[in-house]
């Protein structure tokens, strides 16, 4: 019956525990941390969530069968404890430990279960690989600062429930079975038993739901919602993930911001007891794009991207000419005072940086105290270095990195080349968290595959009303109501005002390319909807496990999900996807045929 808790209640929990306790008779239950035998003397860490204690047994207080008991514990076995809080003898305290001054004294204890040796140790500083780690992922979550991951995780999205709700936001469910809504990725299709060869797809978002709730009249809408979307898996990026979804009606795009500038504003300084200055700075996407050569700029660090295309106009060398000529630009990024900082090596290395975003090259300048020295300086002339140096504010011990392209080109491989420099330079502080709104994106992007455009955010999202003429004249030069809100160089969510008049909606499906049978059969439940009195509204949703990784000091959005996939986007624990049987498949009405 030893594995029976027989009616023994906790107490407490370890690390709630300390001197001030002490003389307490105590119950505790949890893992066994570590173990030393000195024979006569059984010490024990006790684990669980809070933390640790260490307990004791000893030979002159227990029956030997007791000891003996004892004596068999081992790594991970699970244990209720009970006994005497004691004060720690002065030599023995331990600093390291939260519970360090005192210990319990063991007079009674269960082995609630044993353990195998596990596969992975239960440490912090435990060095299995990740898959290991994330096939025994029960074990791997044991590990104390996971646990304060999901912790802060847990306290993270209870500021959201709470905030929100206090904000006049009602949590509503939708549905996960449901039609494909398309937020620009590959959907997960589940397979229908009743409707043989249909498929429902499992959400990428609740987009079209919570707009339905606005036109429903629920005014204030907010969901923890889980998500799905095949892509490729990134560091911050799963197939499954988790939002917290919000749409609110009668509101135009400040109030949305500011509603939300509340909710962060909240957040970080109930989790990191951090304060977050209000309002948040805003940056159009287009100032984004010239300034930091991306819409989801990290601005802890200058750095910041230099048009010199004017320095270099009616340039004699090929590179900058023809880049001008094809209607791209010369831009450049001076890392000031840093003229030393690279070797040949380290700036060929750089020039692999700008490869992998599509320039042809990264040309550079140095301009050292014995002169400049360039690869390109011998195509230029004396008063286009002069017109480049002025216009970079490039002087000695400063070093130019210039791409000359497509200007989609030139922000990529500047944008990524600013971040690496900056990492490399120690130029990114510590413990600040960088919050910024990006607005006024573009409406739609023209997608070389499809041959059309495609909207930038998604297809529901209202154009600016003063670029409401160019939305069939000149598409790509309508704005949209949009906004992300940016945290440290990531995109932490986004939103838009929408649509909200069937008409407007309709032209813009045309503008997508879709014919208005494909646009009645896809989204005919929406453009219905919309007949019957809607609301103007908008929303915004944030990445859930972005927010926690960067809370949490992560690097990626697997330190914050309990359960996640690895990058082929299966799951080493449970080993899916995974076959099913024949009779499965053929209720579903699907054949194999490779
Ligand atoms: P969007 O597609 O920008 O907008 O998604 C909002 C936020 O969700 C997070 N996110 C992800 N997180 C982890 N893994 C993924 N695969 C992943 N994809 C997106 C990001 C992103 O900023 N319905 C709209 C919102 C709206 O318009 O209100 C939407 O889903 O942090
Ligand atoms: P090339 O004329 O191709 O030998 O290039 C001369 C120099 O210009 C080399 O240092 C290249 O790295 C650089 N370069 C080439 N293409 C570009 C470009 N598109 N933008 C910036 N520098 C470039």
């Amino acid at each position: 019956m030893q594995e029976l808790l027989g009616g023994w209640k906790r107490s407490a929990y370890c690390a709630e525990l300390n001197g001030k306790d002490a003389g307490r008779e105590v119950t505790l239950m949890g893992w066994t941390n570590a173990h030393r035998d000195l024979g006569a003397l059984i010490f024990v860490q006790l684990r669980d969530r809070t933390g640790l204690m260490q307990v004791v047994f000893d030979s002159a207080a227990l029956s030997p069968e007791d000891f003996a008991l004892a004596s068999s514990i081992r790594s991970e076995f699970v244990l209720a404890v009970r006994g005497q809080l004691c004060a720690r003898a002065a030599g023995m305290v331990n600093p390291n430990m939260a519970t360090g001054e005192v210990e319990v004294k063991v007079t009674e204890f269960k082995i609630l279960s044993r353990s195998e040796t596990p596969p992975i140790e239960v440490d912090d500083n435990c060095n299995a690989n990740e898959a290991l780690r994330l096939k025994y992922r029960y074990l791997d979550l044991r590990r104390p600062v996971m646990q304060k991951n999901f912790r802060m995780r847990h306290q993270i999205a209870h500021c959201a429930r709470r905030y929100f709700a206090e904000q006049g936001f009602w949590e509503i469910e939708t549905p996960m079975l449901t039609k494909s809504t398309p937020e620009g990725a590959r959907d997960y299709l589940v397979p229908s038993r009743v409707h043989a060869g249909k498929y429902y797809a499992l959400p990428q978002s609740p987009q079209l739901f919570k707009q339905l709730l606005m036109v429903a009249g629920y005014d204030r809408y907010i969901q923890l919602a889980r998500c799905f979307r095949d892509e490729d898996l990134r560091a911050d990026r799963q197939p499954d993930f988790t939002q917290i979804d919000l749409e609110m009606s009668f509101v135009e795009v400040d109030d949305v911001l500011a509603v939300n500038e509340g909710f962060l504003k909240e957040v970080f300084a109930e989790t990191l007891h951090y304060e977050v200055q209000l309002p948040l700075p805003r940056l159009t996407w287009q100032e984004a794009m010239d300034r930091y050569g991306s819409d989801k700029p990290d601005t802890r660090f200058g750095l910041e991207l230099c048009d010199i295309s004017a320095a270099v106009q009616g340039s004699a060398f090929s590179v900058f000419a023809d880049a001008l000529a094809a209607g791209g630009s010369v831009r450049c990024v001076n890392a000031k005072g840093f003229s030393g900082a690279f070797s040949r090596k380290e700036i060929d290395a750089l020039g692999e940086v700008a490869r992998t975003y599509r320039a042809k090259g990264l040309a550079w300048m140095n301009f050292k105290e014995e002169g400049l020295q360039s690869p390109v300086a011998k195509f230029l002339s004396e008063d286009e270095i002069e017109a480049i140096q002025k216009t970079a504010n490039a002087e000695t011990g400063d070093i130019l990195f210039i791409v000359a392209d497509q200007n989609d080109t030139v922000w990529a491989a500047l944008g990524a080349l600013r971040c690496k420099l900056a990492e490399k330079l120690g130029l990114i502080p510590e413990n600040t968290y960088n919050l910024l709104w990006v607005t006024d994106f573009p409406l739609l992007e023209w997608n070389e595959d499809a041959n059309r455009f495609v909207a930038k955010h998604h297809p529901f999202t209202s154009p600016m009303d003063e670029d409401l003429p160019y939305l069939e004249s000149d598409p790509g030069r309508a704005r949209a109501k949009a906004y992300d809100i940016v945290l440290n160089g990531m995109e932490l969510g986004g939103g838009s005002i929408r649509i909200h008049s069937r008409e407007l909606q309709e032209t813009m499906f045309r503008v997508l390319g879709f014919s208005d049978e494909d646009a009645q059969t896809r989204f005919g439940f929406l453009l219905d909807a919309f007949r019957y009195g809607t609301p103007p509204h908008g929303g915004l949703a944030y990445g859930l496990d972005r927010l926690a990784m960067i809370i949490c000091g992560g690097t990626s959005i697997r330190d914050v999900i309990a359960f996640p996939k690895v990058q082929n986007a299966s799951c080493p624990l449970t080993g899916g996807p995974d076959n099913v049987d024949e009779k499965q498949l053929k209720d579903l009405h699907i054949a194999i045929t490779d």
